[in-house]
């Protein structure tokens, strides 16, 4: 290995797929303050932010690599006033272009620029149907603005992508929520239930939901899936802590994903940068191609030659690739662990208590005794502090 973390890769190269996906998170600066938040919950340690030219350069040479989907994304990427120039270049350069937003910030002349610009997508975040609950979980007031922000999505004729994260707070309001995203016209509708990494993981006690609340909601979707056929498409997300099998996190460690976070540092998914002992290079120094093919952090978890059982000898790890790499860090201690939400981990046990506990604090109402941590910057260098 050379002092760059660069080493031969331990699957030949031309048996390394190229990125397919390329995920600009532009800044980590961001209006909202959600308890979900998947940044880093250190975020506020470091502010640096790849300037225009770097963004630039980033995306056309993962291009030249093979990536055809380029994501914006953050904190809240319309903070960066050169965005449009970013997706004019973006566009320039072949990619499908998407924006995922918030949506404050979004006025009418830069959505009006944007689709000059070029831009593809829109996926816009609601965090619920009520003002109420939107606007606590967000720590602001946005309700109101990010219903203005649907109708000028629909107003410049992009298709309508609304993303709702779904937990214990909101999951009894899935009904409102659909009936919600029907009215604004939505043609596409992620309900994704938290994954708990970063800012989730640290409020996980709060949003866990229970396996009642989790089917009702499951029951409802199936329902007006039946009734309202393709007027909307529904994306239901199980939390994987209620699953027996791991999902196929990010299709495979550095198999389709690259993340490039906003002070440049280049990662295999969004949460990598809780993994310890991992040296992840940064595009200032290295050219996407070395980082891709040649970086330790992208070979470390590529092809199964790391797994320990029981995922060396399962016969599913060429579907799940033993899961999450951040999940079973988090929940195990150690990263080459199978993810403890598969039945056949040792650790499983502990995932199931934790789903328990969830169940039983909310049969008896029972108060967290840890308060509620919202995605401030406070926030994240207290927790850092202490972590420290
Ligand atoms: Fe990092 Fe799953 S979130 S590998």
């Amino acid at each position: 290995m050379s002092a760059a973390g660069l080493s031969e890769p331990i699957l030949s190269k031309s048996s390394i797929a190229p990125p397919l996906w390329l995920l600009v998170e532009l800044t980590y600066r961001c209006p909202l303050h959600c308890i979900f938040c998947y940044n880093p919950v250190n975020y506020a340690q470091n502010r640096d932010e790849l300037s225009t030219a770097q963004w630039v350069d980033v995306m056309r040479q993962a291009r030249t690599l093979g990536a055809a989907q380029l994501g914006f994304s953050g904190g809240e990427p319309l903070l960066r006033d050169d965005l449009e120039e970013l997706i004019v270049e973006g566009r320039r350069l072949g990619y499908y272009t998407n924006l995922i937003t918030s949506g404050v910030g979004l006025t009418e002349d830069r959505i009006a620029r944007m689709r000059d610009a070029g831009l593809d997508h829109i996926q816009l975040s609601f965090q619920d149907s009520t003002k109420e609950m939107n606007d606590f979980l967000t720590s602001t007031k946005t309700f109101d603005l990010k219903s203005r922000v649907a109708t000028l999505i629909k107003k410049y004729e992009y298709p309508m992508v609304l993303n709702v994260v779904l937990h214990r707070y909101n999951l009894d309001h899935v009904d409102r929520i659909i009936q919600m995203a029907l009215e604004m016209g939505v043609e596409y509708l992620e309900l994704a239930n938290t994954q708990y990494y970063g800012w989730g993981l640290v409020n996980r006690a709060h949003l866990m939901p229970s396996h009642e609340q989790l089917k009702r909601a499951e029951a409802i979707v199936n329902d007006y899936r039946a009734r309202v056929g393709n007027k909307i498409r529904i994306l239901f997300v199980v939390p994987d802590y209620f699953e027996e099998r791991p999902k196929a996190c990010m299709n495979g460690w550095g198999a389709v994903f690259l993340a490039i976070a906003a002070d440049g540092s280049a990662l295999p998914c969004h949460a990598a940068k809780s993994l310890p002992g991992l040296d992840f290079p940064n595009v200032a120094q290295h050219s996407i191609r070395d980082i891709w093919y040649h970086s330790d952090a992208f070979n470390k978890y590529r092809g199964d030659a790391w797994m320990k059982e029981p995922c060396k000898t399962c016969p599913e790890k060429e579907k799940d690739f033993g899961g999450c790499r951040c999940q079973a860090l988090a929940l195990t201690g150690d990263a080459a662990n199978a993810d403890p939400v598969c039945s056949k981990s040792p650790q499983h046990a502990e995932v199931q208590e934790i789903v328990r506990q969830a169940h039983q604090s909310q049969r008896s109402a029972q108060s967290n005794s840890q308060p509620i941590m919202f995605r401030t910057d406070a926030n994240s260098i207290s927790l850092s502090a202490k972590d420290s």
